[in-house]
């Protein structure tokens, strides 16, 4: 009888197997616990994903709170309707056209490449930008309004249906920064926002910042949200156009805003 046959070798053996897999796997966490291993990290990457996780935390957050949220409409409550609603945020995902880098290199908040791209073309023109804004009691176009109706349904998971605001996001319904400068609203979407901000007189501090949600987005998308916006949810301010978007672009990649870098609206804004 060969000792392949053997039944109390093969059983030796499938144990003498197992021990040295685990002794592998003792030897390597041994290794890795002294040189450190995975945990000798970039901090810059570290930061980014630090990034990372806080903007998906708010964005979870977000969808946490819509979901549960009733609203009230015409005087009865409404259940909104959740299928609806990844149903467009995903044909937006795949709608939207990646924006065109010349460096294709991902930029690390806080690195020498997003410093010089903070730094790159100076301070953005607003003045140029909020200097082409159409007069007061220009109607905004149907199209774009529908448009940005359409686009708006991402905002809405943190600014609420009617842009009455929530547990993530201040309100925009009245806000004093829609019916500003467009400058400023152009260049929250390219750069994102963050710190406690005055809306219309009340102070807010979110969970998580604004993302710069128009990075990615065409001018014309921009432009349609930031219409909408402007002339619903009680608000009546002139349309944004895609050429004002297009100015500002050079925005994309810088730190998020605070509201100091912005023009202030109100007195203590
Ligand atoms: C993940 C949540 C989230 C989403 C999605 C989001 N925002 Fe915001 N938004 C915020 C937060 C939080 C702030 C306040 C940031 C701060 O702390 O200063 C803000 C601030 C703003 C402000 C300035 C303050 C105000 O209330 O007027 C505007 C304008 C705005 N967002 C527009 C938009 C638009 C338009 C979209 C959709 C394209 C959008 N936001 C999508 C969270 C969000």
């Amino acid at each position: 009888m060969s000792s392949r046959d053997n039944p109390f070798v093969r059983f030796a053996a499938f144990w003498w197997g197992i021990g040295v897999i685990l002794l592998f796997f003792v030897i390597l966490l041994v290794t890795r616990a002294i040189v450190g291993g995975g945990d000798a990290e970039d901090p810059l990457e570290e930061t980014a994903r630090k990034n990372r996780l806080k903007t998906l935390a708010g964005i979870e957050a977000a969808q946490q709170a819509y979901f549960e949220a009733k609203v009230v409409e015409e005087g009865k409550t409404v259940q909104l309707d959740p299928e609806g609603v990844f149903e467009h945020v995903g044909s937006q995902l795949l709608a939207a056209q990646p924006t065109k880098v010349d460096d294709p290199a991902q930029v690390v908040p806080g690195s020498a490449a997003a410093e010089a791209l903070a730094t790159a073309g100076g301070e953005a023109d607003t003045e140029g930008v909020d200097a082409l804004t159409p007069e007061a009691g220009t109607e905004p176009d149907p199209a774009m309004m529908e448009k940005g109706k359409q686009q708006y349904m991402v905002c809405m998971a943190c600014h609420g249906m009617n842009g009455e605001g929530g547990p993530v996001g201040p309100p925009l319904a009245n806000s004093d920064w829609v019916a500003g400068p467009v400058s400023n609203l152009i260049r929250i979407q390219m750069r994102g926002l963050e710190g406690p901000i005055t809306v219309s007189g009340k102070e807010y501090t979110f969970p998580a910042p604004m993302a710069p949600m128009g990075a990615a987005q065409s001018d014309e998308d921009v432009a349609s949200v930031l219409t909408y916006i402007r002339n619903s949810f009680g608000n009546s301010a002139p349309p944004v156009l895609p050429e004002q978007v297009k100015m500002l672009r050079s925005e994309i990649g810088k730190p998020p805003l605070t509201q100091d870098d912005l023009i202030p609206v109100a007195p203590g804004s």
